[in-house]
């Protein structure tokens, strides 16, 4: 019997790690015409974001909260900021999740969702698995 395995959907978000987000944030709106929501704070990430909608997809723009913050260490290698991660809606992500296992692919962590920024489960995959990018996956009913 072959199995049903959920494929990606839309693109959620592309998410952009930024020193400073307010001067990141100023420099979209300004020069961009981009629609900038107010700053939230996500303990729980270690992170400030800002959502940029646009009528296809969103911008995340994140900046780290402290030292401990993976976004942290990815600003110490891209000091001016940069793309950290893209981010896939899959109707399923247990199906998704069975999926990578079933080609090789690592989930990062301990391999079980998180909740994500927007309160549905995530999880994120190893970037050397895609072309070096991060990619994170949210179950989207
Ligand atoms: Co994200």
């Amino acid at each position: 019997m072959t199995k049903v395995y959920s494929n990606i959907g839309r693109l959620n978000h592309v998410a952009i790690a930024v020193p400073d987000i307010m001067l990141a944030s100023d420099m979209w709106h300004k020069a961009l015409g981009a629609n900038v929501s107010e700053p939230q704070t996500l303990p729980e990430h270690g992170v400030k974001v800002v959502f940029i909608d646009s009528p296809n997809t969103k911008v995340e723009l994140l900046e780290p909260l402290n030292e401990n913050s993976p976004i942290s260490n990815f600003l110490k290698k891209n000091p001016n900021g940069g793309m950290h991660h893209i981010c896939y809606e899959v109707s399923d992500l247990k199906s998704a999740s069975l999926k990578l296992k079933a080609v090789g692919a690592t989930i990062l962590g301990n391999g079980n969702p998180k909740i994500g920024a927007h309160g549905n489960p995530v999880i994120f995959l190893k970037p050397s698995d895609f072309s070096g990018t991060l990619i994170e996956l949210e179950e989207i009913k």
